[in-house]
């Protein structure tokens, strides 16, 4: 299963992604968490990528490829994987486009690409509301809400003990500027997955259980329409890839 998760800051990807990876054992792979380790690093990148992103500013393109392509060329990802906020730039998904095409097994008469891409849609207001709340385990980074995902114990992370912080880009400023670049340049890689019929909006407003149940019934119908949830799709005679055969009912269009 090779899915993609979107959607605005605070949309839930993270949330929504972990219970993927678990559901359908494949690795999660979230931009934004492999961006926070660099950045704690002293070297030159880590210093780079800490401006950007405490600053709520995308990272450049070529930072972001080099760090997303060691992880997909894992072991572990080559049976699938879930990406967290990544594509989120048009480079992004055309180079994830031939990313995949490259690794397509030449044997097969097709090429790999995504099964699904999952669109979390949420007002501003409830965004602002969840990224203000949002704290985080300093140590294993597990992510909490002070009013929808309370800790047990005030300010501790229920798995470890450590104390919970909030995100230096979760600051009013830094969320304004990652809405405006979100609207900017990730809503054009939306228009470009839903022309090839692989968008999927999801109520990312409801309570996350539902969320997830909303989740499941899409990849569930994708599976059945395309049989079994292939990952090669035709290749056209012009070499492109053809969704049309396999797009699934309710896909947004
Ligand atoms: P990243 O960490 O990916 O930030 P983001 O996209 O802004 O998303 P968030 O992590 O804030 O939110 P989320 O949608 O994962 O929601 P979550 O599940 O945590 O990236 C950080 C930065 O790195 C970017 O700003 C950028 O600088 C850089 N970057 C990353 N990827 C990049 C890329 N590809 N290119 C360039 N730069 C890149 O949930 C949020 C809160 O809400 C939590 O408290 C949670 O508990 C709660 N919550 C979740 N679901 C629900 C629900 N259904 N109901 C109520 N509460 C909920």
């Amino acid at each position: 299963m090779n899915l993609v998760l979107l959607g605005p800051p605070g949309a839930g990807k993270g949330t929504q992604a972990a219970r993927l990876a678990e559901q359908y054992q494949i690795p999660k792979i979230s931009t934004g968490e492999i961006l926070r380790e660099v950045a704690q690093k002293p070297d030159a990148l880590g210093v780079r990528v800490g401006e950007y992103i405490n600053h709520g500013l995308m990272v450049p393109d070529d930072i972001i490829l080099e760090l997303v392509w060691r992880q997909l060329e894992q072991g572990a990802a080559q049976a699938g994987f879930v990406l967290d906020g990544f594509p989120r730039t048009m480079a992004q998904a055309e180079a994830l486009d031939r990313f995949l095409s490259r690794r397509s097994n030449t044997d097969s008469p097709g090429v790999e690409t995504l099964d699904a891409v999952l669109d979390l849609e949420v007002d501003e207001d409830e965004l602002i509301r969840r990224l203000s709340g949002r704290r985080v385990c300093s140590k294993c980074g597990a992510s909490y809400h002070l009013v929808s995902r309370p800790p047990r114990e005030d300010q501790r992370c229920d798995r470890d003990g450590a104390v919970l912080e909030q995100r230096k880009d979760d600051q009013p400023e830094a969320i304004r500027e990652r809405l405006k670049l979100y609207h900017q340049r990730t809503e054009p890689v939306l228009d470009y997955y839903r022309a090839k019929g692989l968008l999927h909006q999801v109520e990312g407003d409801r309570e996350m259980g539902q969320v997830a149940r909303q989740i499941e019934q899409i990849l569930e119908q994708r599976s059945q329409s395309s049989g079994a949830g292939s990952r090669v799709s035709v290749e056209t005679s012009h070499g492109d890839t053809d969704q049309t055969e396999s797009r699934p009912p309710g896909t947004d269009h």
